[in-house]
């Protein structure tokens, strides 16, 4: 309700439809969040964002960070102003196509005022100077995201509010975009983001400038930037995917051999799960105590020393299928990636560990910890990443893999990841897709497994 009446407030304030100078109707300004059922201010209305280009310059010593984001968008309504989500940081001055806009700062929101108002249906450029040491943000559940500082540089992470912290965006998974990433540091340090490094070289001060390019969409939760001392590796999986994967040089020896497996793990989730969907790969080991948890960010999951083991490593690859390529519409959605990415370690228990899914199955089934809550229907925020939403989503997929039959099934996580990629999805997209592979309603499945509180009396 609190959301609600600010919008309101900020809408008047802002004044909706009030006629122009120059005669018409002028835009209004665009919502300072999408409503998601979690995060109501996460994200904003009113436009579409295609691109990123983020230019960061950061200092190890004082932890400070220098950037330039320039946003390309398509405005979705005639627009007399926009918000961006940015957390702490100091913003030096915005332009919209050029000529600069007025900057207001209220919490996370930013606002950018235009000198012309924005067309709906107009492509139109942001850009954004801002500087100053960023600030993890810490999660509803009490984990830390964002921009991490370690002893010689930053780990930075997004999931699934953190990327305001050091870069202004629509920070809701529903509006993917392209990425380019350039990082300027320390030439004695490594600079590593999402994709393909497009180029690297020196830059005054010492310091080098490594441009990194993310071409297929991208949640903007997904966005990762490393800097630091890293021994990288290289290799290629899949005919032609780079494998970028880096350790920290303490690390470095005792993570090499699962790093090399790679290429093996994703040609065998190819197999099962379709064309892998973007152009590199890899895998980042920090030291212990930095993240609290494995992160999927896109092309090249971030692992802390002491889950780097074969199962999660098969358990982030898996969401570059599910949840970085099919990206939930929004944060209700998430069991569709954590329920996947988990099934995905069954299958991987299944066909290596000689353990039936079906048992996987049984031990979820047994555990109480899974059954407080439906994985459709997670009761708040902090809530997000418990173990319904992970191990009751898989066990949802077995239920369907058991109604179905496996060949089915296998046709089920190709067609799924073939139907969305690239793209958003909801749990209603999923069942509604579900049940036109099996040719049959599956309510069944949904109302206990889904849907359903507490545990049923039989698996
Ligand atoms: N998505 C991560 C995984 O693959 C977990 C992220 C946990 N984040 C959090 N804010 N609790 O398991
Ligand atoms: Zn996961």
């Amino acid at each position: 309700a609190r959301t609600a009446a600010a919008l309101v407030v900020l809408g008047l304030l802002a004044g909706g439809c009030v006629p122009a100078a120059g005669g018409g109707v002028r835009g209004t300004p665009g919502a300072a969040g999408l409503k998601d059922p979690y995060y109501p201010r996460l994200g904003n209305g009113g436009y579409d964002v295609s691109r990123y280009a983020l230019d960061l310059a950061y200092d190890p010593d004082g932890g400070h960070l220098d950037g330039t984001a320039r946003i390309t968008a398509r405005a979705t309504q005639d627009l007399s102003a926009l918000n961006l989500d940015l957390s702490g940081l100091t913003v030096a001055g915005a332009t919209v196509d050029g000529e600069p806009a007025a900057v207001n700062r209220a919490g996370h929101e930013l606002t950018l005022r235009p000198r012309d108002e924005l067309r709906e249906g107009a492509e139109f450029t942001v850009t954004v100077d801002y500087a100053g040491v960023p600030e993890p943000v810490t999660d509803p559940d009490g984990s830390t995201e964002g921009w991490l500082r370690t002893p010689d540089g930053a780990v930075a992470v997004g999931q699934p509010a953190g990327s305001m912290s050091w870069f202004p965006g629509n920070h809701h998974p529903s509006d993917k975009a392209s990425y380019e990433i350039a990082l300027t540091a320390p030439s004695r340090l490594t600079a590593l983001s999402n994709g393909v490094r497009v180029s690297s070289g020196p830059v005054s001060g010492g310091r080098t400038r490594t441009v990194w390019r993310q071409t297929e969409p991208m949640a903007s939760y997904l966005a990762t930037v490393m800097i630091g001392r890293y021994e990288t590796g290289t290799a290629t999986a899949l005919g032609d995917v780079p494998v970028i994967t880096a350790a920290e040089p303490s690390l470095a020896s005792a993570t090499a051999a699962l790093r090399a497996e790679i290429p093996r793990i994703l040609a065998r989730q190819q197999d099962r799960f379709g064309p892998y969907p973007f152009s590199a790969a890899g895998a980042v080991v920090t030291r212990d105590g930095l993240l609290g948890y494995a992160l999927e960010t896109q092309t090249r999951p971030v692992f802390p020393a002491s889950s780097f083991d074969r199962t999660t490593l098969v358990h982030e690859l898996a969401h570059q299928w599910y949840g970085n390529s099919v990206t939930p519409e929004s944060w209700r959605d998430i069991w569709l990636n954590e329920g996947f990415a988990t099934y995905a370690e069954w299958l991987y228990a299944e066909e290596h560990g000689s353990v039936p899914a079906r048992e996987s199955f049984a031990s979820a089934f047994a555990d109480d910890d899974n059954w407080t809550f439906p994985p459709a229907d997670p009761p708040a925020a902090e809530n997000l990443f418990d173990p319904p939403v992970y191990r009751r989503g898989a066990m949802v997929l077995h239920k369907v893999r058991e109604t179905v039959g496996d060949r089915v099934f296998g046709e089920l996580l190709r067609g799924w990841a073939a139907k969305y990629r690239h793209a958003n999805a909801s749990t209603e997209d999923f069942t509604a897709y579900a049940e036109s592979v099996a040719g049959r309603d599956l309510d069944a499945v949904w109302k206990v497994w889904l849907y359903g509180d507490g545990r049923p009396e039989r698996p």
